[in-house]
């Protein structure tokens, strides 16, 4: 197995170059002919990998899906493989050190946006099939999504009209990240995530500061005194009613220097504190989170001496695994609509959405896998959380409960995933899709 996937390495580093250049962001309407040149792009990459049947599909308004299919040899079990081609916007193309869509290798790390998060997800999955010339030792099932950063808001839609084409026994999740890029993982806890606007409005519109500032407020400082009661004086989430997890998977204490290491490889600035209490994984992988990701309010320097009529800004809630986006929404609106100072009109408008989950991590595909990822990355497999999102993994759980999901993928805290320099240890996805391939082999044993 392992020529067989040396053997096919550097084609697909090749076509996830290709891939790379595409820039589908499909959050960002200016890009959806992009993100369907990404689908096309992934749909013939599949073809080139001995697929039976390939389609592109979309469900009303949504984003292209590419469902490929190489059939189960007799009596073998079948299994999908799930990854995104979709991307985040760049974050400014002018802070990157090599341009964000021009795929460029440094140090054995591949840099470009996509490089991890997650076009090395699509290009594991075809690598492995390639490396069995097509004929995997199961039944395979590509599900390449094309709107996982906009939260999968048409996904119950495409699971629902392609059901039997989607069924599987096992499903292989390529999207999450390992320890370091020798110690493969098997991510067993997703946080969930909801978002909303909030709009404070004060004055039918702006009038000079000095004439009526003192006994009016402006939209702006109620907008900042509204958001400071999003965490209380520890930093802790003081929102009521949300779930505060408590961890069953393995890793979930701080190893040595975990502080040490989590302020480095973020960038925090000497001096700043870290919020809340309790261990950072804890908190990381089993209790909420506020942040307030953007504010609209006149620039510094177009501002005026006038006071601010109106203000909004972007909360994201991360939610624990256990707890639910739709009671979780009202909790937070709820708490928003009883701390919003001077009386001012608030609007809160829920955007994306996605349920968290805490994996079930014991049966033969989990023997299997631990077997073939400690094989192939010479280290013992573990078994952590993970502080993002990944809608796909509830809403396929509800529709196909029978299912052993896994959750796999090649990021390594290096990657900066949606971040400025995003990349790929390429050494640790030649791990990555030898691992996969083992699995399959494993699988087929039965
Ligand atoms: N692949 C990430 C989620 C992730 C990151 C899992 C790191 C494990 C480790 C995924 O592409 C992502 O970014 N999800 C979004 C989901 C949201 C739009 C609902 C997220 O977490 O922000
Ligand atoms: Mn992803
Ligand atoms: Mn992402």
């Amino acid at each position: 197995m392992e020529d067989a996937v040396d053997g096919v390495l550097a084609g697909a580093r090749a076509d996830l170059e290709r891939l790379v250049r595409i820039p589908s962001i499909w959050a960002n309407p200016a890009h959806a002919q992009d993100t369907r040149s990404s689908a096309e792009a992934v749909a013939e990459l599949a073809r080139g990998a001995g697929a039976s049947a390939v389609r592109i599909v979309a469900a009303a308004g949504g984003a292209p899906a590419v469902i490929a299919h190489w059939p189960a040899p007799v009596g073998r079990p079948t299994i999908l493989l799930y990854a995104h081609h979709d991307v985040q916007p760049t974050g400014g193309d002018e802070h990157w050190t090599s341009p964000p869509f021009v795929p460029t290798q440094r140090d054995g790390r591949l840099y470009g946006r996509g490089t991890a998060d997650d076009k090395a997800g699509v290009m594991t999955h075809i690598a492995v099939l390639r490396a069995y010339d097509g004929r995997p030792p199961i039944g395979v099932t590509l599900f390449v999504e094309g709107e996982e950063e906009s939260g999968s808001p048409t996904l119950p839609a495409l699971l629902h009209a392609h059901q039997d084409l989607l069924a599987a026994d096992v499903v292989v999740i390529a999207d999450a990240a390992n320890p370091s890029v020798d110690v493969p993982a098997l991510t067993t806890s997703l946080r969930g995530l909801v978002d909303c606007t909030v709009e404070v409005a004060m004055l039918e519109h702006p009038v000079h500061s000095g004439m009526a500032g003192g006994p009016m407020g402006d939209a702006l400082t109620a907008l900042c005194r509204l958001l400071a009661c999003l965490h209380d004086e520890h930093g802790d989430v003081a929102v009521p009613g949300l779930v505060h997890g408590t961890s069953t998977a393995t890793d979930v204490g701080d190893d040595d220097g975990t502080e040490a290491t989590f302020r480095t490889g973020n960038g925090v600035l000497e001096g700043v504190q870290l919020i809340g209490c309790g261990s950072i994984n804890e908190h990381i992988w089993q209790r909420p989170a506020a942040s307030v990701l953007g504010i609209d309010a006149p620039r510094v320097a177009d501002a005026s001496n006038v006071l601010v009529p109106r203000a909004r800004a972007l909360i994201s809630l991360r939610i624990a695994p256990g707890d639910d986006p739709v009671t979780a929404q009202r909790a937070l609106t709820d708490h928003l609509q009883e701390h919003v100072p001077w009386g001012a009109r608030l609007t809160v408008a829920p955007r994306t959405g996605g349920a968290p989950f805490a994996l079930e991590t014991t049966g033969d595909a989990y023997d299997a896998a631990r077997r073939a990822f400690s094989e192939a990355y010479g280290n013992e497999v573990r078994e952590i959380g993970m502080g993002g999102s990944i809608p796909f993994v509830a809403q396929f759980a509800r529709a196909f409960p029978g299912a052993t999901i896994l959750l796999t993928g090649v990021g390594d805290p290096a990657s900066h995933w949606h971040g400025i320099d995003e990349s790929l240890d390429l050494a640790m996805f030649g791990r990555g899709v030898l691992a996969e391939a083992l699995l399959l082999a494993e699988l087929a044993k039965g």
